[in-house]
């Protein structure tokens, strides 16, 4: 099976920072496979503005060399990228005086693209600036829109001021806020399965859901963002974005339809309903943690280094955070979601873990010794699990008691029935960048978040911040390459529960 390809209007996308680490990385590979698969019609510009530029060859050459590092030989096709490189209209621009401005302002003139985008890969310091000016050159039309990436701040406040400069020039209608986790292709898959299945939502609250798990595991440290990084530490980085996204979606209510305000108002009140964590119980409720050297990830050599070594200095920042979330509303009290995410853990995976409360009498016995009847037991029952696989391996997994097959009698054996989607439809899964990007085209925000959301998602975040301050909750340290600190397993293991480990088939 292809997926169907719908070619997008024509535009303008105007990337402030395409010089840059989330450019090369993110931006041009994923508009390469969009052009390539002809989603992006002839025509469509991609204005690059960089701060210094020695020529349009050279930028373009350097976008050559930046495809051939980050999307995989099979996909590098030296004709598409021929055409794809030729969309490219390489500009020097200074967000910071008058430099490329009134060329800007002579290429969108004329231009016959009914749609212009303006994406600012650049720090959020310069989102304010870089708005004035787009209103200053008189670039802003009815079909304008803006893409701003995180951070969007680094507590309410700051995301405040953030939203109130770039509000001030651009509708909230035409502002896309990328959490790039929104555009992964399990994420959209949640929304299919809980909406357009009756099988679930019956199911999908707590009479019969006794926990769920969301976990953010990666293998990389600190890499070259020491600068970024230590002053955000994971639970700004991960978890007030990506994170929370992904419990508003397994939380909400249905919406009305898949509308992006239709969504984004169910979200919101998720965001609103959470119990508040702060200096009064954080120290119960949430775990920090910093690695510490360990097992060497298989790119590296030799033994891997601590965050403060890789750092170069000492530091408090966390690199891994567990919490405990409560959402106070009837569909999910006494419903605990427990949130980890950590640089520098065993494995790298993303899942969200729907665990259904237990069977209330088991005709199979109960554990490995006899039954009453003198009858021998026939295997523990486990509770079943939903599992949705972000990545590595998209897929969706549901945990299920199944008889042991043979003619020797009934053993039971827990087992997944196991969707991987890139095997069940055949293509590979797109990049989240790739969706997100076409839906900035198509004028579709359901997949980007709204002013209220980004705030009160801070509003739920700055009281942690506040209480890990006043309870002076240094960072537990772990070793790179274990699950984190040993705190983080006791966090789960004092409700008489534990993590899912795939590797184990999901059992308690
Ligand atoms: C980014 C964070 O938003 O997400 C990074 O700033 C993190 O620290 C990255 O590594 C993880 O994204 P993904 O898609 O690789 O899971």
């Amino acid at each position: 099976m292809t997926s169907r390809i719908i070619a997008v209007e024509k535009f303008d996308l105007i990337v402030f920072g395409a010089s840059g680490d989330l450019s090369a990385r993110k931006l041009f590979p994923a508009l390469y496979r969009r052009h390539r698969d002809g989603q992006i019609p002839d025509g469509a510009r991609i204005i690059a503005l960089a701060r210094s530029l020695d020529s349009a060859e050279s930028f373009t050459q350097w976008v050559r060399q930046k495809l051939q590092q980050f999307i995989t030989a099979a996909e590098y096709d030296e004709g598409a990228v021929k055409k794809f490189l030729a969309c490219i209209h390489p500009l020097k621009l200074d967000v910071n005086d008058e430099t490329g401005w009134p060329e800007l302002k002579k290429k969108l003139k004329n231009s016959p693209n009914p749609i212009c985008a303006f994406y600012l890969a650049v720090a959020p310091d310069l989102f304010g600036p870089i708005c004035d000016k787009i209103a200053a050159y008189g670039l802003v039309t009815p079909n304008a829109r803006l893409v701003v990436e995180k951070p969007l701040g680094r507590d309410g406040q700051s995301a405040r001021a953030i939203n109130d400069a770039v509000g001030k020039v651009f509708q909230e209608n035409q502002i896309f806020r990328i959490d790039h986790y929104l555009g992964k292709e399990t994420v959209q898959n949640l929304m299919a399965l809980r909406f357009a299945n009756g099988l679930f939502e019956p199911l999908w609250n707590s009479a019969h859901i006794d926990h769920v798990q969301i976990t953010v595991a990666e293998t990389l440290g600190l890499e070259a963002r020491a600068a970024y990084y230590d002053h955000v530490g994971a639970l700004r980085d991960m978890v007030q974005n990506h994170i929370v996204q992904l419990m508003c979606l397994v939380a909400m209510e249905p919406p009305r339809s898949d509308a992006s305000n239709d969504v984004r108002d169910e979200k919101l009140k998720v965001l609103r309903a959470l119990k508040p964590i702060t200096a009064a119980n954080v120290e119960q409720v949430t775990v920090r943690g910093q690695y510490r050297g360990g097992v060497a990830q298989s790119h590296e050599s030799g033994k891997a280094r601590s965050y403060v070594e890789e750092l170069g200095s000492p530091s408090n920042t966390e690199t891994f955070a567990a919490i405990k979330a409560e959402i106070q509303n009837w569909r999910w009290a006494g419903v605990p979601f427990y949130l980890r995410t950590g640089k520098r853990l065993t494995e790298r995976c993303s899942e969200i873990i729907v665990t259904f409360r237990a069977i209330p009498h088991s005709i199979f016995g109960a554990g490995n010794e006899q039954n009453a009847a003198g009858r021998s037991n026939l295997g523990t029952v486990h509770p079943n699990r939903l599992v949705l696989r972000l990545q590595p391996d998209e897929g969706v997994k549901l945990w299920v008691m199944l008889k042991d097959p043979g003619p020797g009698g009934m053993r039971l054996s827990y087992m997944p029935l196991d969707m991987s989607f890139s095997k069940a439809f055949g293509i590979a899964v797109p990049d989240a960048y790739e969706r997100l990007l076409m839906d900035v085209v198509r004028g579709n925000q359901t997949l980007f978040m709204r002013r209220d959301e980004v705030e009160a998602a801070w509003d739920w975040v700055d009281p942690i911040l506040e209480g890990w301050s006043t309870c002076q909750m240094a960072p537990k340290p772990y070793p790179s390459g274990s699950w984190g600190p040993s705190a983080a397993i006791a966090l789960i293991e004092r409700d008489g529960r534990s993590w899912y480990d795939s590797s184990s088939a999901g059992t308690d």
